[in-house]
């Protein structure tokens, strides 16, 4: 059976999608596609973001049409990469956030990227709007990969830890013993931070491999400052999103940052994420041992890398050394939870996300055309 992930993660940095079989016993890889948005869906992306709520109706469905368009182009080419005749069960999409409020009152997620046009324009159903359901029953609707990360990264022996470092970074624990829960949540800032102040340091979309983080000397006091924000000590479930961790945000939490030299600011923000996440893990595991495998753009942070070997007290490894590149993690979640929603098997972890009960997860879109 052969399902096609789309993901378009909070960096916005373009779309992944993947290829892939399901099988009882994991999966296989059949292609794999980064690719970049339409000329202006990247600036549209980012302004509707700042400005969400006060945006036209209008604006969002025009962003939603195009950036299905984007997602459609890239199942396409996935399907072609795989050779004609390829039959694909379904599509799941996540589309990209604008907004992630759980806990606003009513809660609102609002993800982007036309799953009729994407349904449409590739003749295959596609499923979408995964998050709205888990909210409805009164979880955050995130993080929804520790489902997947439990399916296929579970082992009967060793603990294990998985971590996605994508704009936001979120954990998953995969305790060896069965019977024990399997937890999941944000812990915070995972790129975003380090790539807006990049951004405006250096004109670079992300800082390289963290040479420039790498440079910089530890801003103790602004380190401390940041990990004293509530949200990191606060029990799960919880998830979070662009909207608060955001330069402002980082700011207001030390209004001394203009002391600070801009190559060392950096350092600490990497510090931040490094030991927001290691101070997660140490939360569920303490000093027992388990392994931790590092998934997403972050993966390729090798300051970052480096640092959260240092932190973890039997070394780090990327999800390559479980067979899967930490490129594809996320999106191979949503073929993942496509497949589960065609076949009205629940796809969230009411442990993790905080909802009531299982629940199927995404709208399914079947081609009108
Ligand atoms: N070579 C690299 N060196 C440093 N950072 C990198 C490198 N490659 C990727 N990254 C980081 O990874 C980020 C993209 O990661 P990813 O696509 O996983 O995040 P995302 O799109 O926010 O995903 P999601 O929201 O699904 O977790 C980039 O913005 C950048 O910060
Ligand atoms: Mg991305």
């Amino acid at each position: 059976m052969l399902f096609i992930g789309l993901m378009s993660g909070t960096s916005a940095d373009g779309i992944d999608g993947v290829l892939i079989e399901l099988m009882d016993n994991g999966l296989r890889i059949f292609a794999t596609r980064s690719m970049d948005y339409s000329p202006g869906v990247k600036e549209s992306i980012e302004s509707i973001i700042r400005r969400y709520p006060n945006v036209d109706d209008g604006e969002i469905e025009h962003l939603d049409e195009a950036l299905g368009v984007d997602f459609a182009r890239t199942a396409e080419e996935l399907i072609q990469a795989a050779g004609p005749g390829t039959a694909v069960s379904a599509i799941g999409s996540h589309g990209q956030t604008i907004y992630h409020g759980p806990g606003d009152e009513p809660p609102v997620t609002l993800q982007v990227g036309g799953p009729q046009v994407i349904a449409d324009l590739t003749g295959v159903t596609t499923v979408g709007n995964f998050r709205a359901n888990d909210l409805r029953t009164g979880g955050q609707g995130a993080p929804l990969a520790p489902a997947f990360h439990n399916a296929v990264f579970r082992d009967r022996e060793v603990d294990r830890l998985i971590v996605n470092i994508g704009g936001i970074a979120n954990l998953t624990s995969l305790p060896a013993d069965r019977t024990r829960p399997v937890l999941g949540f944000d812990t915070g800032p995972g790129n975003t931070l380090m790539d807006q102040w990049c951004r405006v340091w250096t004109g670079l979309r992300y800082d390289i491999d963290g040479s420039w983080a790498a440079r910089g000397e530890l801003p103790r006091e602004l380190v401390d400052a940041l990990l004293a924000d509530p949200y990191f000590s606060a029990p799960a479930p919880k998830s979070t999103g662009r909207e608060y961790f955001h330069l402002d945000w980082m700011k207001k939490r030390y209004p001394r940052w203009r002391d600070i030299d801009p190559v060392d600011l950096q350092a600490g923000l990497l510090e931040v994420t490094a030991l927001s996440i290691a101070q997660a893990a140490a939360g569920i595991y303490g000093t027992h041992s388990y392994e931790i495998y590092i998934g997403g753009g972050g993966a390729h942070n090798a300051a970052l890398m480096s640092r959260l070997e240092m932190l973890a007290p039997a070394g780090v490894d990327t999800t390559d050394a479980l067979g899967l590149s930490p490129d594809w993690v996320e999106a191979c979640a949503f073929a993942w939870l496509a497949h589960r929603r065609i076949h009205n098997l629940p796809g969230n972890l009411p442990g993790v996300t905080g909802a009531s009960r299982e629940v199927l997860l995404g709208e399914i879109y079947t081609p009108t055309a």
